[in-house]
């Protein structure tokens, strides 16, 4: 069984009739966006979605799940999204798939954000996983060098020959720290920087963490 499966079948339980959900983005989120379009047409279920992709919501879309564009979102009930690393302290990195703006906005806007990854993700320290940096393209170049004071190697994310291009028509800057010990300082200090848009660290966002395991059986942190 398929751990990212596992994680995103046992989240999709977590959703009720009514609910507006907000779907994450990657390749964890996609079996939670298949789990939720099989639950409305098996049960009939009545939902809304919003996305945080354009990937996601049109996955979702084929597959029948109602989305509705932010202005008429009044409250998010419930939102399912992966993660790239998870540590003890309940602090994740995102963005992996250069999301993590609009994740942000949706979990942060969320009555209950749940988090489903595969055991490969917890970790006892942030940081072997290069944080992304969502920047403005404009002077790119000045905003990374500040990115290297603190203390990384920044890396712009290509899309194979050219740069990668957020939904938003931002840059993701990469940034190797191999360790970050205060995920919640170095937050604080890379949203002083002019021309960061949002950071992938979520410090003690999640509510709910489904951590999927390779024989198919889940626990939640
Ligand atoms: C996208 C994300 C993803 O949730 C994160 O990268 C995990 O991806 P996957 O489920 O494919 O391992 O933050 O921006």
């Amino acid at each position: 069984m398929n751990a990212k499966k596992a994680a995103a079948d046992k989240a999709v339980e977590l959703i009720q009739n009514g609910m507006t959900v907000g779907l994450g983005t990657g390749s964890t989120a996609y079996w939670a966006i298949h789990r939720i379009a099989e639950r409305i047409k098996e049960e009939g279920l009545q939902l809304k979605a919003v996305s945080s992709s354009k990937n996601s919501e049109e996955l979702a879309l084929q597959l029948g799940i109602p989305i509705i564009p932010f202005a008429e979102v009044e409250s998010i009930d419930m939102t399912i999204d992966g993660a790239d690393e998870v540590d003890r302290d309940n602090h994740l990195i995102k963005g992996g798939g250069g999301a993590l703006l609009r994740e942000k906005i949706i979990a942060s806007n969320s009555k209950r954000f749940v988090v489903i990854v595969d055991e490969s993700k917890l970790v006892k320290t942030l940081g072997k996983f290069p944080l992304p940096i969502e920047i403005v393209p404009f002077a790119a170049e000045l905003t990374i060098r500040r990115l290297e004071q603190l203390g990384c190697k920044p890396v712009i994310r290509k899309a194979e020959q050219s740069t990668f291009v957020t939904d938003n028509g931002n840059w993701i800057v990469d940034c190797h720290f191999d360790e970050i010990a205060s995920p919640g300082a170095l937050g604080d200090r890379i949203k002083t920087i002019p021309g960061v848009v949002e950071h992938g660290l979520f410090i003690q966002m999640a509510h709910t963490v489904v951590v999927g395991h390779a024989d198919g059986t889940t626990s939640v942190i």
